[in-house]
């Protein structure tokens, strides 16, 4: 018997944006390991044909649908894709992604524009569809979207790309509450993992360097930093695709290496009250005194690497 007959997912058909390599393909084939039929999606078919043989040979059921997401058009030709070859839709999980990183008077318009159309729009797009599609034909879909660490921390170097990934975010806490009633959940996966994306940063390297070597990476790396393959990020992204997780929504959740997150969502750390509202003189006077001890960090906090880590100069 096939996991598509067995599996946690089986019967169930699954998009995945971006899903040509990297994480997306990493969840991608593990939806399809656990039973579901897959739309692969990226915007150069022989990326999107290699992927669809893989899961295939591996004996799954996917099926191709080139487009950049970012559209109203692009979103529509996936949920029609997957109607189209499957029969159906149930989980959409918005991964597709660019970069464009410069320092803020560095960043170019289109720079800005290009990142926030993948990122933002995309999924904005993506889950418009899949949810009209959900209500319209009673599912109690599922919509997995893409955050990362710089949406939830901020990072140098990355204005676009931190308003993106923290638009996300917000959405998700809106779509829960507005497709509650349907059944449908929508949540955030902050993934960090070894691929494209994050093999140039010297940070990684020696992790980057392991994974090609066919090696374990060193613990540091798994552990201290939650970093690891692509493999280890796409076992939560199923977990909230099943049955499973029916009552999970709106969360943020972290994943890499041997690390698993649960993000809070913001809170006041300090509320303070004052008759009459908080005038320029008051402020002056008390401010200090309340910001003392809460003044938040931005930035995520990387520990130093070991030195038998580093990256050696070429
Ligand atoms: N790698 C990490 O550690 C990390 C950390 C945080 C968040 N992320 C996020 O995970 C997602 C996947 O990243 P990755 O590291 O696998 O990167 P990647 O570059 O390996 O994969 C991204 C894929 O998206 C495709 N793509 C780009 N624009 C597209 C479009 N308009 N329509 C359809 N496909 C498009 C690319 O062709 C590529 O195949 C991204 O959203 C990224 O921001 C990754």
């Amino acid at each position: 018997m096939t996991a598509e007959s067995t599996g946690a997912l089986a019967g169930k058909v699954a998009v995945v944006t971006g899903s040509g390599q990297g994480l997306g393909l990493a969840y991608a084939s593990e939806l399809a390991r656990q039973g579901a039929a897959v739309v692969i999606n990226d915007v150069v078919q022989e990326t999107a044909d290699r992927a669809v043989e893989m899961i295939t040979s591996a004996g799954g059921r996917a099926v191709a649908v080139v487009a950049p997401v970012g559209t109203t058009e692009a979103a529509v030709a996936l949920v029609e894709g997957a109607v189209a070859a499957f029969g159906r839709l149930d989980i959409l999980v918005t991964n597709a992604g660019v970069l464009r990183d410069k320092s803020l008077l560095k960043m170019t318009d289109e720079d800005f524009d290009l990142v926030i159309q993948v990122h933002l729009r995309g999924t904005f797009t993506c889950a418009r569809e899949a949810y009209r599609y959900f209500k319209e034909n009673n599912v109690a879909g599922r919509i997995i979207t893409i955050g990362s660490p710089t949406g939830q921390y901020g990072n140098f170097g990355q204005t676009n790309y931190a308003a993106a990934k923290a638009g996300i975010v917000g959405m998700v806490r809106t779509w829960a509450l507005e497709m509650r009633k349907a059944g449908v959940t929508a949540n955030a996966v902050i993934p960090v993992a070894a691929t494209a994306m994050t093999e140039t940063v010297p940070y990684f390297r020696a992790a980057v360097e392991a994974e090609r070597r066919g090696e374990p990476m060193p613990d540091f790396f798994r552990k201290d930093l939650g970093f690891g393959t692509s493999a280890d990020v796409a076992g939560l992204v199923a977990y909230l695709a099943s049955d499973d997780a029916a009552g999970i929504t709106g969360q943020v959740i972290g994943a890499g290496g041997d690390r698993l997150q649960i993000f809070s969502h913001p809170v006041p750390v300090v509320t303070e009250y004052r008759a009459g509202g908080w005038t320029f003189e008051a402020l002056r006077e008390q401010f200090p005194a309340l910001l003392e001890g809460n003044l938040q960090p931005v930035g995520e906090k990387m520990p130093p690497l070991p030195e038998e880590l580093a990256p050696q100069a070429s």
